[in-house]
């Protein structure tokens, strides 16, 4: 059990399958499951994570906040003003870490709810913004944080134990940063899952069929991901290890810089960045 997380329990506010993810990470080595709280409105998916993990469940979220000296906001970022606002003063009164993995949402948008509903000013309270992606839902996340003024070292140290339990887990120094951690890993899955399709596409075009042209396609992703991952050799070096002059891999690649591949994942990221930039300022207005 990790040493800064023995002493704190943790409650996650919402229950769904972000939430699901990070306690079947944490249970049963990393976080004891009776250190660990849940409420969600779906009595259902509350009792499957306390049967799945033997956590805790709790009949509402003031509950949870009054157990909990760790929060995790799990909920869509829609509902964040409405699931923060009679919870506010308790966040307040007890000093709870506040981690939100909800996308958009910023630290000072979730201080202003806090302000909003309480109408104390001056407050300082501990908020650690993630984005995480969706392989963390079979435990091969990447996920970016931010931690605010507030945050001690101590809780940065609880938020990486949190994240690190399903992938890997960076800070970022300045918030903005994490709309670019957004348009990379947040929304990378995506890029990679559609790169993916199209060789499927073009393999079944050229006959093969279709099981097993999907197969090789994936696991000559996760093979390439695991290379990458475990080489001690650059991308580039790895790049050019296939790449036999006047061979196919020659004539493919020729092929992408013919059509400015760089500049159409360029164009991609900036948009992703900006998508990122608008939604952050988007929600702010329905505070
Ligand atoms: N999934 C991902 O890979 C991913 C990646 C990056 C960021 N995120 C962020 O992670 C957050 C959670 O995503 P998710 O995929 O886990 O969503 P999800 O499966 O929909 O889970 C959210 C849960 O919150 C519950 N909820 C709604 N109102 C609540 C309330 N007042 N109090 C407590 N719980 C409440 C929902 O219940 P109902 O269904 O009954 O409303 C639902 O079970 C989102 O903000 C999302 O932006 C997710």
């Amino acid at each position: 059990m990790n040493a800064h997380t023995k002493n704190f329990t943790i409650g996650f506010i919402g229950g769904g399958n972000m939430a699901s993810s990070i306690i079947g990470g944490l249970v049963p080595n990393i976080v004891q499951s009776q250190s660990i709280y849940v409420f969600d409105p779906n009595a259902d998916q509350m009792e499957k994570l306390s049967s799945d993990f033997n956590i805790n469940t709790c009949s509402s979220n003031s509950e949870l906040v009054q157990k909990s000296d760790v929060l995790v906001l799990a909920v869509k970022p829609q509902v964040m003003a409405t699931v923060l606002t009679p919870i506010a003063q308790i966040i307040l009164d007890k000093q709870s870490l506040v981690i939100s993995i909800a996308a958009g949402i910023n630290c000072d948008l979730i201080q202003q709810i806090i302000i909003n509903a309480t109408h104390v000013k001056n407050i300082n309270t501990a908020v650690i913004r993630v984005m995480p992606n969706t392989p963390a839902l079979v435990k091969s996340g990447a996920s970016g944080m931010y931690a605010n003024q507030s945050v001690s070292t101590e809780q940065k140290d609880i938020a990486q134990t949190l994240m690190s339990a399903v992938g890997s887990a960076f800070w970022v120094e300045k918030e903005q940063d994490i709309d670019a951690v957004t348009a990379l890993s947040g929304s990378g899955p995506a890029y990679f899952m559609l790169f993916v399709k199209s060789l499927i596409e073009s393999a079944e075009q050229a006959g093969l069929p279709s099981d097993i042209a999907k197969q090789l396609a994936i696991d000559t992703c996760a093979g390439s991901a695991k290379l990458m991952q475990s080489s001690e050799h650059s991308i580039e070096q790895l790049i050019k290890n296939v790449t036999s002059p006047k061979g196919t891999t020659e004539q493919a690649l020729l092929s992408f810089q013919n059509d400015k591949l760089a500049n159409i994942i360029d164009k991609a990221f900036q948009s992703a960045l900006k998508r990122s930039e608008e939604l952050g300022v988007e929600l702010s207005k329905t505070i």
